[in-house]
């Protein structure tokens, strides 16, 4: 790490376990950029509370995602892994954005009118992205954008790793730079999105017109990073596909484009090329070798993770550093900030 390297910040929510969504879709990506880059691997408790959760559990998850994060390979050397709260400036920089940012804008957001319309609508036939379960409609899923873009602009960060659901919100935070430079004068970086080719949207096992999602009301809809080798397997013995038996990637063919998406995205291959290595055979070949497929990459995973768990004091110095490196760049831009809207200096 350096000071001159490139910013890299992304974060993930601890509300349950991590999915092989957030592994394809983000996490694995980020591991690839610790060389080269200052990277900032944010934990977003704040975010988790927007949605209904017990403080325990929230605490368990947090921890659980540090040893996720290392075991996937983020390494605490080489980058900065912090839990948010930990960091004053998150909370500070969202409250000045969302002076901003027109409510309007918020009430827009596909996230917020997917949650509010499950909110609203007993009998959910809707395609949206987020599970079936009741969401109660509190202002922070609403805020919920601003504190993100909180999260990046404080770090003034280049460019953020996200899955391709994030897009929309990563729109706002460049709005929200732009806003801010054009009326304060040039302030933040306007970050750009990374969103990998493979593994960018992976879709519910049991529905894939939906996101994977961690916290689907179908169990077997999604694969954790940490379920046991026999649940993954019949997770995916179990995925809905079609009954045409024809292994290729097509939009007529959602379960099946998905399951190659995902094979695809473990082994950086194209879909395509997967695809054809099937040629002639039968769904049930192509479901039985992707579970051995992921079966043996997350064994490594699990195998680091139950080691690094056993040690929580590791896990604490951790976090520890994490927070020290981030606060020291989260001060500098705060202060900035507050200099720039008309704050008086702390005297
Ligand atoms: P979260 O916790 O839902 O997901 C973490 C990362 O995983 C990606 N992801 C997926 N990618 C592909 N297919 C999927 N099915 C899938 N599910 C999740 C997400 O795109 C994300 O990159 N709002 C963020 C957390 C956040 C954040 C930030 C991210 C808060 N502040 C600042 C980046 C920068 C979220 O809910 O991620």
């Amino acid at each position: 790490m350096s000071d001159t390297q490139p910013v890299i910040l992304t974060c993930a929510q601890p509300t349950g376990g991590l999915t092989i969504g957030n592994y394809l879709g983000a996490i694995k990506n980020w591991a690839d950029m610790l060389e080269s880059n200052n990277c900032f691997f944010g934990i977003v408790d704040l975010h988790a509370i927007t949605v209904d959760y017990t403080p325990a559990e929230l605490r368990k998850n947090t921890l659980s995602c540090v040893a996720q994060y290392i075991a996937c390979g983020l390494d605490p050397k080489k980058s900065n892994i912090f839990v948010q709260s930990h960091v004053t400036g998150h909370t500070e920089l969202a409250w000045v954005l969302s002076c901003m940012t027109p409510l309007g804008e918020l009430q827009r957001m596909t996230q917020f009118k997917d949650k509010t319309k499950n909110a609203n609508n007993d009998d959910d036939t809707s395609s949206n992205d987020e599970p079936q379960s009741k969401i109660f409609v509190n202002s922070g899923l609403l805020m919920y954008p601003v504190l993100m873009a909180a999260d990046i602009l404080l770090y003034n960060a280049n460019s953020v790793p996200v899955g391709a659901d994030q897009k929309q919100h990563l729109e706002l935070c460049r709005n929200l730079a732009q806003r801010f430079n054009q009326k304060y004068s040039d302030t933040f970086n306007v970050p750009e999105p990374y969103i990998a080719k493979q593994g960018q949207r992976i879709m519910s096992l049991q529905d894939p017109s939906r996101k994977m999602s961690k916290s689907d009301v179908n169990l077997n809809a999604t694969i954790f990073l940490l379920d046991d080798p026999k649940v993954i397997r019949k997770k995916i013995m179990s995925a809905v596909t079609d009954s045409s038996a024809v292994i290729e990637i097509s939009e007529d063919k959602p379960g099946v484009t998905n399951l190659l998406n995902i094979y695809s995205a473990f082994t950086n291959q194209s879909p395509e090329a997967v695809a054809a290595t099937y040629d002639g055979k039968g769904y049930g070949d192509l479901k039985s070798d992707l579970a051995d497929l992921v079966i043996a990459q997350l064994t490594s995973v699990q195998e680091r993770y139950n080691e690094l768990m056993k040690d929580t004091q590791y896990l604490e110095s951790v976090l520890k550093e994490g927070a020290e490196g981030a606060q020291k760049l989260a001060f500098k831009t705060l202060r900035k900030v507050y200099k720039k809207v008309g704050f008086l200096n702390r005297f």
